[in-house]
């Protein structure tokens, strides 16, 4: 503008060219397209990265392990919910004369009493149970079914009929079983089906034909595509979109559901171990948590118990990260305490976790890992001892933890609560006596807003280089309230966590271990909002966060270095973000860099200490220009990752970044 509009004399014109350049030289930032300079000294590395520092966080919220990862396809499988029915349709003349529960009152069977008891002699007509699944039964043509019960009847008058129903109840897929006579003792059987139409909303139903009685329990079904093909395994897509994320550890399993709603539901691994059918099922913490997302159908089966998490975990190349219940409930909701001098038990099962995981095959513990399938050891290495506690209450249970642990087992690092908040007085009286115990990693939580993560980036910039490491066990921006039904995870807040994330690399010396919370989430059944991956009964949908988190989490480097502007760290100065990485097993210099505003920039990296650089770098773009869009289960996402290349001239990289933008750069020497 200053150069167009009247003919200007020579000397007008030089003057107006000076003061233009008067004005660019003292007011840069009037100008987007400004040109930054970051500088990267590969030869001054700050530390070393765990190489585990991204990992995953699992908590059985929102139908994330029942209805969710844990392939089991029927609802109530075993009766045991509050109302023995729920899930359970009866068909044809079926009544209670005919269809009875019935309680076990035998020592035995205490963790799963009761029983069905089918009763055909009395009926001119064909009786049956229909079960709706989990928010109905995903159902995919040209997949086969493994249907499974557990049975008992004097004669073999009864057959069973099972069929895979679609969503107006026509029949896609069917078996025949004919159970044996087998007196008093209950017999396990098994058929298998193959559906022959696909329907995300399917049902399934099981007829009795003949004349009899028949006791039933466990009734099963598993799609046969389970992950590694294990039979009533995990759910396969599930378990890739983890591993896809290649992380460092998996904390579970959880979150509150560890201290429960009281002790009575607190989550105790021994009660998730060995035969399924004696596993206890208990109401999930999160089925009454939230008045206006009631959940009463939400319960515990423990399917997915510690040993399969441990298998998990090995699986996705993780380190197990359990959290015990310390002796306090839930602070948020009842916050009952074990008394102190009544600790021994709760002590005993973190004792004996070690054991199940690590032990020999002649220990007691040990043996049952063994006899459950894997004699080696999970090399279990980290174990977490309350989840979001505070006060002095939890301070003096931790100090007995730690006492009798660091005794026992010096080689496990212990992980403590640093509560909810990430700051205030409930943060400080902690962080200070967690200090002074010496604990080996502080938990902190941050569920906040963007705004927030933005301005914590520089968190970890001052904070003790000799203390305690840092474990930022959960967090996620929060647009709004977390229990918000239109809120999802959008572009947003993973660009604020794209961000925050800086802060943890360029600090990964005394940050140690990272993770997303929650995890997963059913879109017909969840609590919580947002989370990391949403599915349906047919498939996964990873949100942009995922997408931010899997740049770090497979790409995490081995050595911080130093990216500098005016020898500052790159922290939020003109809405831009950066932090950068060595990787000396793949020789990769590694940059993250984020744009948070909404025009354009021009950056340019010159990586300073090594001799020779590639000619050009690999560039990952996540970047929408609407920062409320997000990934709608369903639907095309529309958050992605794009990929391109980039010249580099000599050591200098320039990098033209859009508006609200994250970049993933790697640059091989
Ligand atoms: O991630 C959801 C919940 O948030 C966790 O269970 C709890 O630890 C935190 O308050």
């Amino acid at each position: 503008m200053i150069l167009t509009g009247k003919r200007n004399s020579y000397p007008t014109y030089l003057l107006k060219i000076v003061l233009l350049a008067v004005i660019l030289q003292t007011h840069p930032r009037a100008f987007a397209q400004e040109q930054k300079t970051f500088v990267i000294d590969a030869s001054r590395p700050k530390g070393d990265i765990n190489p585990n520092m991204w990992g995953i966080f699992f908590e059985d919220i929102n139908m994330g392990a029942d209805g969710g990862i844990y392939a089991e396809l029927i609802k109530n499988r075993s009766f045991e919910f509050f109302r023995p029915m729920m899930g359970w349709k009866k068909l044809g003349k079926a009544n209670e004369a005919n269809m009875t529960i019935l309680n076990r009152q035998e020592d035995q069977h205490q963790a799963n009493p009761r029983y069905l008891r089918v009763d055909t002699r009395k009926v001119d007509s064909l009786i049956g149970l229909q079960n709706e699944g989990f928010r109905g039964i995903g159902i995919k043509e040209g997949l086969a079914y493994d249907f499974s019960l557990l049975y008992r009847q004097p004669n073999a008058g009864i057959r069973l009929k099972v069929e895979l129903l679609d969503s107006l109840d026509q029949v896609i897929g069917q078996a025949e079983f004919q159970p044996n006579a087998t007196k008093d003792n209950w017999q396990s059987g098994e058929a298998r089906l193959t559906a022959q139409k696909t329907d995300p909303k399917g049902s399934f139903r099981l007829w009795f034909e003949g004349e009899g009685v028949i006791d039933l329990d466990m009734i099963s079904l598993f799609p046969e595509d389970t992950w590694k093909g294990r039979k009533k395994g995990l759910r396969a897509d599930m378990v890739q979109a983890l591993a896809d994320l290649k992380p460092g550890f998996i904390r579970f399993p959880g979150g509150c559901i560890v201290e429960g709603f009281d002790l009575s539901q607190r989550f105790q691994w021994k009660k998730t171990v060995g035969p399924i059918e004696d596993r206890q099922l208990i109401i999930n913490r999160w089925n009454t948590e939230f008045a206006h997302r009631l959940t009463p159908d939400y319960f515990q089966t423990f399917g997915l118990g510690f040993y399969e998490y441990f298998l998990m975990a090995e699986d996705i190349g993780a380190e197990p990260l359990p959290i015990l219940n310390c002796g306090m409930a839930c602070q948020f909701n009842t916050g009952e305490l074990v008394p102190l001098d009544e600790l021994d038990p709760y002590i005993q099962d973190a004792v004996d976790l070690i054991e199940f995981a690590n032990g020999s095959v002649d220990t007691r513990w040990g043996k049952l890992r063994a006899e459950m399938g894997h004699p080696e050891p999970f090399n279990l290495k980290l174990l977490g001892v309350g989840n979001e506690n505070w006060g002095p209450q939890y301070v003096e249970r931790l100090a007995i933890f730690q006492k009798i642990l660091k005794e026992k087992h010096p080689e496990v690092e212990i992980i403590a609560s640093a509560g909810p908040y990430s700051s205030g007085e409930y943060f400080e009286y902690l962080d200070k006596e967690l200090r002074a115990m010496k604990v080996d990693i502080i938990d902190e939580h941050f569920y906040q807003e963007p705004k927030w993560f933005l301005n914590n980036a520089s968190r970890y910039d001052d904070y003790d280089r000799k203390g305690p490491k840092i474990f930022a066990g959960e967090y996620a921006a929060h647009s709004r309230k977390a229990t918000d039904a239109e809120q999802r995870n959008n572009w947003e807040a993973a660009l604020s966590e794209a961000a925050f994330l800086t802060g943890l690399e360029r600090n990964a010396d005394v940050v140690q271990l990272a993770s997303y919370a929650p995890l997963f989430a059913h879109i017909d059944g969840w609590q919580w909002n947002p989370n990391l991956i949403w599915v349906d009964n047919m498939n996964v949908y990873p949100t942009p966060s995922y997408y931010v988190q899997k740049a770090y989490s497979t790409n995490p480097g081995t050595q911080i270095i130093p990216l500098l502007e005016q020898e500052e760290p790159v922290a939020g100065r003109d809405s831009l973000y950066a932090s950068s990485v060595l990787d000396n097993v793949h020789k990769q210099v590694i940059i993250k860099v984020v744009n948070t505003s909404a025009t354009a920039k021009q950056v340019s990296f010159t990586v300073d200490g090594i001799k020779k650089l590639a000619k050009s770098a690999q560039v990952e773009i996540l970047t929408i220009d609407d920062p409320l869009a997000y990934n709608p289960v369903g639907q095309q996402r529309q958050v992605m990752p794009k990929e391109s290349t980039l010249p580099l001239k000599k050591n200098t990289l320039d990098l033209a970044m859009q508006p609200q933008s994250f970049y993933l750069i790697k640059i091989a020497y």
